[in-house]
Parts: C-alpha cells; sequence; structure tokens
C-alpha cells in the first residue's frame, strides 16, 4: 500500500506537468481501438483518458480515494473502469491486458519485485507493460531536499531495502526477462515550468501529497522555513531565468517491456 495518501492536498498541479510524458507513454504503446489498457497508479486518469480517447478499453488502478473520484468524474462516457488497487495488488484476472502502463506510479510500490510479477501476472501473454520512471536529476535533487530534513528529524535512514532503480536499464531487463520480456528504453525531457521559486514551492511541493505528508513533522521541528529557503535558493539560482520564471530541465526515461 502506498505510504503516502495521494489525495491529500493538490496532485491536479503535478498532474498537469506530467501530460507530456503520459501522451509520449500512450504514443509509444502504439494502442490499437478496442484493446484493453490498464493503467496502473492512474492518479487524476493522465494516461487512462488519452487511451480511452483512442478508442481502448482502459482500466485504471488507483489506491486514493479521492483520485478515484477525479477520474470517475472526468471519464464521462468514455469506456474507462476505475478501480481501487496498487501495483503488487491489481484486481483484474491473469492475462487480461494487451497493454499496461504505468506513468511515474509504479515507481512508488514498496515492494518493487512484487509489483513487477503482478503486472507480468495481469498482461497477456503477447502483452507489453511501459512506465516511466525519473532519471538522477533535478526531481531527485528537490525532492531530497525534503527527504534529507525529514530524515534528520526522524532520525530514520535512507529506506533501500528491496528498493530498485526504476531508471537502470540492466536491472529492469533482468526483473522483467525473469518473465519473459525484453525490456528497450528511451531517456526523454520533460520541463516543468512555474511562475516563480516562490510559485512552484506553493503549487508544486507544499500542497503536494509529499508535502501535505511531511510539512507537519518539519514545522513541529523549526525546519520547514530553512528547508523553504534551501529549496528556494537552488530553484533561484540553478532553474530560474533572469525573468524569473522557473523552467525544471527534468529527464526521465521511458520504460518499454514486451514479450
Ligand atoms: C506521481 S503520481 C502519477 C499519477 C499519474 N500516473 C499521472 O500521470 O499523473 C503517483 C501515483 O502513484 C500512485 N501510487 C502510489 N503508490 C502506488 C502503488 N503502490 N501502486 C500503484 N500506484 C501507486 C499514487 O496514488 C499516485 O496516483
Amino acid at each position: 500500500m502506498s505510504q503516502i495518501d495521494w489525495g491529500a492536498g493538490t496532485y491536479e498541479s503535478t498532474a498537469a506537468d506530467l501530460l507530456p510524458a503520459a501522451r509520449e507513454l500512450v504514443a509509444a504503446a502504439r494502442i490499437q481501438p478496442g484493446e484493453h489498457v490498464v493503467d496502473v497508479g492512474a492518479g487524476t486518469g493522465n494516461v487512462a483518458l488519452v487511451a480511452a480517447g483512442l478508442g481502448a478499453r482502459v482500466t485504471a488502478v488507483e489506491p486514493a480515494t479521492r483520485l478515484r473520484e477525479v477520474i470517475q468524474e472526468a471519464a464521462g462516457a468514455r469506456d474507462l473502469t476505475v478501480v481501487d488497487g496498487t501495483a503488487a495488488a491489481i484486481p483484474l484476472a491473469d492475462g487480461s491486458a494487451d497493454v499496461i502502463l504505468s506513468n511515474f506510479a509504479v515507481i512508488f510500490a514498496p515492494d518493487p519485485h512484487a509489483a513487477i510479477a503482478e503486472l507480468a501476472r495481469v498482461a497477456k501473454p503477447a502483452g507489453r507493460i511501459l512506465l516511466t520512471s525519473w532519471l538522477p536529476g533535478v526531481m531527485d535533487q528537490l525532492v531530497g531536499i525534503v527527504a534529507t530534513a525529514v530524515r534528520e528529524v526522524t532520525g530514520g535512514s535512507e529506506a533501500t531495502d528491496g528498493q530498485i532503480d526504476w531508471h537502470d536499464s540492466k536491472v529492469l531487463s533482468e526483473l522483467f526477462g525473469a518473465y519473459g520480456f525484453e525490456v528497450s528504453t528511451t531517456a526523454k525531457d520533460l520541463a516543468v515550468t512555474a511562475a516563480s521559486p516562490e510559485d512552484y514551492w506553493e503549487t508544486r511541493i507544499a500542497d503536494h501529497p509529499l508535502g501535505v505528508a511531511t510539512f507537519p513533522l518539519l514545522e513541529k521541528a523549526g525546519r520547514l522555513a530553512e528547508v523553504r529557503t534551501r529549496m528556494l535558493k537552488v530553484i533561484a539560482t540553478d532553474w530560474t531565468t533572469p525573468a524569473g520564471e522557473v523552467s525544471l530541465p527534468a529527464q526521465y526515461l521511458l520504460v518499454t517491456a514486451a514479450r
């Protein structure tokens, strides 16, 4: 189960940032009308809605109750079913999906090995699985500022047990290869923009589900203001134009596993 509630706060502004990657993911899957497409960790439905627009029969799997409601509302008359589930517990029959897609979502599975086994179970024998994951860089650096402070406050260590590098094509080839998949990867750019560093903080960090989950802790420990200052400084120094606008040059890996 996801350890944070992705329905808390406002995930919608980040979903808008990720929409170009969702479109790339769907395009790479070469979906045919009538195919059964499963969107794992569907969020607000970025991938599910685009795939349904191509005539696919879509199942959106999403653990957060509020986000399932958002998808349901946006689905309208499209052939889109929304279900509760996680990457390691998909409520679908063996071999029932032509295509499984996951845009920056399966990467949050607490047990990646179980998640990959579950994706392989649900995919048809000739099915394909496509996912996106961040490449090391901007996003790591920003999330790392908050995560490091949280670890310092809680005394926790970096949780690496059982985790995998979702951006390492060798690791993915081995893990998916065990289920007969061949993996190919492409690096992609995704520019994330905001009106100013302060705007980025407010709309993408403070009210993001991860911010909502961690800020009370930091505030209680008297660390929140310092974390904010540090992040704004990094953004202002490295990724803000002379006109004051933010443009984060994020990069991600588009992964295709086919058999
Ligand atoms: C960064 S968001 C991406 C959402 C969506 N795919 C998009 O393109 O906007 C991460 C999503 O993964 C979901 N998630 C978290 N843990 C998960 C898990 N173990 N299995 C499947 N989805 C999970 C969250 O609820 C959230 O919707």
